[in-house]
C-alpha cells in the first residue's frame, strides 16, 4: 500500500511517499530556514503562508522522485498536531482535498509518535522500549510496551531541548536554526568543566532547560564583545554538554528503573553528533541498546508520517473529512 504523508506542523513543508510503512520512494522537503533566519525563530504567519505557497510543488516533486502518479496513492496520512495551528491547517486541508478526490482513506498523525516511528523506517525493533523525543517544540520521555500504546513518563516544563539550542545560538549571535550551528561550533571549543548547571530535577522524569539558557545568558553578558567572540565555541560546547548530560542520564536511568533494555531517540536534536556518541557509549556500559535514525529522518520529514500512517490505515484507523488540527495534541 502506497501512502502519501504530509507534514506542515512547523517550518518544513514536507511530504513522503512510503510503501508498506517501510520503503521510502520519496522524502521531499522545502525548508523555510531562509524565511525565518532574519527573525531568529519561526514566525507563525510567515510559516503558514509559505506552506500554502509550496505544498503543491513539494507534492509534485515527491511524485516525480518516486516515479508515481497521484492515482497510485492508496492512503493519506497528515500531521494533526502538535504544532502551529495555521501551519497544521494547510497540510490538513490539502490532505482532505486529496482524500476526497482520490477516494482514499485519510488518517491524522501525532507528530511526536511519527518522530519515534522514523526508527522503524530503518530497521525492525522489538518492544518494549523507552523513547526520547527531542525536537524544537517538544522534549518527551515515553515508555512503549506495544505499538501505539505510550505512557508519558516526563516532558519539558519550559523550553524544549531544541528550543534551548536555538535560543543559546541567538544569545551567541550565531544564527538560526541554532542546533546544527552549535553542534559544529562546539567541536572547536574547549571544555569548561561544569561552568553551567545540569538541571536533573531529581526524583522525576521531567526536563527543564530555561535555567540553563539563563545561566548562559548571564555568563555571556559578563564578557566583553571580544571575549564573547573568542569564547563562543567553548560556551557552545559547555552548553551542549550540559543538555546532553541531562538527556542521556535521565533517559538511561528511566530505562533501568523500568527494566527496559531498549532506547529509541528521535526528533531534530537526535541528529546532534555529540548526543549520539555519548548515549551510545553510556548505554553500552549499562547493557542498553540504543537506536537513532539517520539525521535526515531525525528532523521533520514526510516519510515518518507516511510510514506510521500505513500501520494506522492498515489497522482500520480512519478520520472523516471533519479532521481538524490539534495544536496541543499530547501522547
Ligand atoms: O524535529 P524538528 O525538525 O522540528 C520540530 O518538531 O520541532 O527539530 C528541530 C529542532 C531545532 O530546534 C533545531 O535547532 C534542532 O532540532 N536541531 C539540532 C540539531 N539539528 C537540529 N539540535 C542539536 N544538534 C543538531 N545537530
Ligand atoms: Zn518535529
Amino acid at each position: 500500500m502506497l501512502i502519501l504523508g504530509i507534514e506542515t506542523s512547523c517550518d518544513e513543508t514536507a511530504i513522503g511517499l512510503v510503501e508498506e510503512g517501510k520503503r521510502i520512494l520519496a522524502n521531499t522537503i522545502f525548508s523555510q530556514e531562509d524565511i525565518h533566519r532574519e527573525f531568529g525563530g519561526v514566525v507563525p504567519e510567515l510559516a503558514s503562508r509559505s506552506h500554502l505557497q509550496k505544498i503543491d510543488l513539494v507534492i509534485k516533486k515527491g511524485l516525480k522522485v518516486a516515479k508515481v502518479g497521484l492515482e497510485d496513492v492508496e492512503g493519506i496520512a497528515v500531521t494533526q498536531g502538535p504544532g502551529l495551528v495555521g501551519s497544521l491547517l494547510v497540510g490538513i486541508e490539502v490532505a482532505k482535498a486529496l482524500s476526497f478526490t482520490l477516494k482514499v482513506p485519510i488518517v491524522g498523525i501525532n507528530h511526536g509518535e511519527a518522530h519515534l516511528y522514523a526508527n522503524f523506517l530503518v530497521r525492525e525493533i522489538d518492544y518494549p522500549f523507552i523513547g526520547l523525543v527531542v525536537s524544537g517544540g517538544h522534549t518527551a520521555l515515553v515508555e512503549a510496551r506495544e505499538p501505539e500504546k505510550y505512557l508519558l513518563l516526563g516532558q519539558t516544563r519550559d523550553d524544549a531541548a531544541g528550543e534551548a539550542f536555538d535560543k543559546v545560538a541567538k544569545i551567541l549571535g550565531l544564527g538560526y536554526p541554532g542546533g546544527p550551528i552549535i553542534d559544529r561550533l562546539s567541536q572547536k571549543g574547549e571544555e569548561m568543566k561544569g561552568k553551567f548547571p545540569r538541571p536533573y530535577l531529581k526524583g522525576n522524569d521531567d526536563f527543564s532547560f530555561s535555567g540553563l539558557k539563563t545561566a548562559v545568558l548571564r555568563y555571556v553578558k559578563s564578557l566583553t564583545p571580544d571575549q564573547q567572540e573568542k569564547e563562543a565555541p567553548s560556551i557552545a560546547r559547555e552548553f551542549q554538554q550540559a543538555v546532553i548530560d541531562v538527556l542521556v542520564t535521565k533517559t538511561l536511568n528511566a530505562a533501568e528503573r523500568r527494566s527496559i533494555t531498549r532506547v529509541l531517540l528521535a526528533g531534530g536534536v537526535a541528529s546532534n553528533s555529540a548526543l549520539r556518541e555519548q548515549i551510545v557509549r553510556e548505554a553500552r556500559r549499562r547493557n542498553i541498546e540504543v537506536y537513532v535514525p539517520p539525521p535526515s529522518l531525525c528532523t521533520d520529514n514526510g516519510a515518518m508520517i507516511a510510514g506510521l500512517g500505513f500501520w494506522k490505515i492498515k489497522g482500520g484507523r480512519r478520520n472523516s473529512l471533519s479532521l481538524d488540527a490539534q495544536p496541543n495534541l499530547s501522547w
